[in-house]
């Protein structure tokens, strides 16, 4: 693959790779690349664990990482995001790192004749955010061995959430059963072949894993937002800590972050015995080592690589 920007782009198979290759990072393998080659970050959206992930992930494969800011670019000229791309690429950038509010900015991209560089998609306003759901998986995968069967329940912001849209498509594939819940109005219909939208009170003792979504307050319409309330959201669809005593004991608190405390679920919680936020994160520097080398092998970009275990 060069370029990666969407779920859709795994098989369940290349998942599996891929995760594998994740864990070997994890354990301490370790892949330079063998000759300079440049990696730019373009985040036109706010980020604070992907992006800085990616350039960890990069600057552990040996790759040279070039930030770039779009307030301070020529973006603030006018120039487009693909004469943006040209540019990184004509300069010598051999993979592209992208955040973008516009739903599938990626296709404008690939759509192109000449775009000489490796794509990976860092999230796309509500459309899509593979790489958080590749670390969601791997941190599902570390804790319960496999997907199938599991029961997984996907709760609060359903509308404008890209993680919920990567993870449903690709969590159904591996197996697992899906469930929905959290206001009624965020609810797409679309998502009915994916799972069932339930009451959280009817899933919280049931599932096995709990993934909690942040409420986008950058995305709701303005009048939404001026009636939001955090304690009326968090004792109608978030995990207070009463909810939280009926979960089962090998149940999974997620939470691909940045937390609303007490909103999404009670700040106690955060850090409790069930929470794996932490190992999100931390999972996702191995999982964007992994895909950085998938889309740059593609690129003809030669890595050494060995499998010395450091940790
Ligand atoms: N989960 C996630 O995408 O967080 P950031 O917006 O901080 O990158």
């Amino acid at each position: 693959q060069k370029a990666i920007v969407s779920m859709a782009d795994f098989s369940a198979t290349a998942v599996t790779q891929l995760l594998d290759r994740a864990s070997a990072f994890k354990a301490g393998a370790q892949a330079q690349v063998q000759e300079p080659t440049f990696a730019a970050n373009l985040f036109f959206e706010n980020s604070t664990r992907t992006h800085t992930s990616f350039s960890i992930a990069e600057q552990r494969l040996g790759l040279k990482t070039i930030e770039f800011s779009p307030q301070s670019s020529s973006v603030q000229k006018g120039e487009t995001l693909y004469d943006t791309c040209l540019t990184m690429a004509a300069l010598g950038v051999q993979l592209l790192v992208i955040r973008h509010p516009e739903n599938a900015y990626y296709q404008q991209l690939l759509g192109q004749a000449y775009l000489p560089v490796a794509l990976i998609n860092a999230g796309d306003g509500s459309g899509e955010h593979p790489s958080q759901s590749l670390l969601d998986l791997l941190t599902i995968r570390e804790e319960f061995g496999h997907f199938a069967g599991l029961k997984v329940a996907i709760v609060g912001d359903l509308a404008h959430s890209r993680v919920a849209r990567s993870n449903m498509e690709i969590l159904q594939a591996l197996g697992a059963e899906l469930y929905f819940s959290g206001p009624a109005q965020w609810y797409q219909t679309q998502f009915d072949r994916y799972g069932e939208y339930r009451p959280l009170d009817e899933l919280v003792g049931a599932v096995d894993v709990l993934m909690l979504l942040r409420v986008q307050h950058e995305r709701l319409e303005s009048a939404e937002n001026q009636t939001f309330s955090a304690a009326a959201y968090h004792q109608a669809y978030g995990l207070t800590e009463a909810r939280a005593q009926r979960l089962q004991p090998q149940a999974i608190i997620m939470h691909p972050g940045p937390i609303n405390r007490d909103v999404e679920l009670a700040s106690s919680l955060v850090e409790s015995p069930h929470s794996r936020y932490y190992e999100q994160m931390q999972n996702g520097v191995y999982v964007r080592m992994a895909m950085i080398e998938t889309v740059l092998q593609a690129n003809d970009v030669k890595f050494k690589s060995n499998r010395r275990v450091t940790q």
